[in-house]
């Protein structure tokens, strides 16, 4: 993968810090794009300037090369700042060759009727909003580079995509929208040589999951466990393997899938 380009947003930490390290590992230059900062609509901590560079810092020196992995601040809310990202990344490595929209945020805890409507709208705005912000700037990124291509956009979904979930029912749409625009648009990009694909984590230990069991009044994330049959949480590589993989020549033939790493959550 010597040469290849990604970008990844989310990723201060969770599964995005650990996709920009599996993909540092497999040879990708990343840029590491997070918010990097508190949302006021929300009740717990987004991920922090220092941990979006300690990603940074740990993936250089997963490298031994203090340019492979480079921040990049941006909202995933936000179009021009997202298309700022994309172009930043061509700019400093000379194209774009894969784009991973991780960026994700969880709230709920009340039915859907009684949802505050600012929090309902972060909800849909981060986690389907800035999925399809990421897919305008990063499409035509990816489709500049010269045939043959083998561009990806990749985006992580959850198993609530799929799962009705009490207390999460914006989370629940935002991420059964986000696995209608992979398929659509695995759809569109058809024969170009650029992919789309999804996956979709089931319990992971990151702070969304903390988030969750405080949520849903759990004493801590560890609750989540007994719900998969695995039996136990997942850890982020896990989620960040897979993505690395359909990023990767081992995805080639794949299109509009949307992948299960859940550890059976979803059967
Ligand atoms: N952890 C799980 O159990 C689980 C399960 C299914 C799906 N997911 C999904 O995985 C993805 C990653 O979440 P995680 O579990 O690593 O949680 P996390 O909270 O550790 O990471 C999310 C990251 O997204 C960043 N972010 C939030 N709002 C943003 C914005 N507006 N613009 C840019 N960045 C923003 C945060 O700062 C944070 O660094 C999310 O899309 C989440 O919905 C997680």
């Amino acid at each position: 993968m010597d040469g290849r380009v990604a970008l990844v947003t989310g990723a201060a930490r969770g599964i995005g810090a650990a996709t920009v390290l599996a993909l540092v590992d497999d040879g990708w230059s990343v840029l590491a794009v997070d918010v990097a900062e508190d949302n006021p609509d929300l009740p717990y901590a987004m991920g922090s300037r220092d941990e979006l560079e300690a990603v940074v810092a740990e993936g250089n020196r997963h490298a031994g090369d203090p340019g492979r992995v480079r921040a990049f601040v941006a909202d995933v809310r936000d179009p021009a700042a997202v298309d700022a990202a994309v172009l930043a990344a061509e700019h400093i490595w000379g194209g774009l060759d894969a784009a991973v929209a991780v960026a994700g945020v969880i709230a709920g805890g009340t039915p859907l009727w009684q949802m505050p409507a600012v929090r309902q709208q972060a909800v849909l705005d981060i986690d389907l909003g800035g999925v399809v912000s990421l897919a305008r700037a990063a499409v035509p990124a990816l489709l500049r580079r010269p045939e043959p291509r083998s561009g990806r956009f990749l985006a992580v979904a959850s198993a609530a995509a799929t799962r009705g979930l009490p207390m999460l029912a914006a989370y629940c749409a935002a991420k059964a929208g986000v696995t209608g625009l992979i398929r659509a648009l695995a759809v569109e990009l058809g024969s170009t040589g650029v992919t789309a694909n999804a996956v979709s984590p089931g319990s992971t230990a990151t702070s969304i999951l903390d988030e969750s069991a405080r949520i849903y009044g759990l004493a801590d994330a560890k609750a989540f466990a007994a719900q998969q049959p695995m039996r136990r949480l997942l850890d982020p590589a896990e989620v960040a393997a897979v993505l690395a993989f359909l990023a990767g020549p081992g995805g080639s033939g794949m299109t509009g899938a949307v992948v299960p790493v859940d550890g059976g959550l979803g059967l």
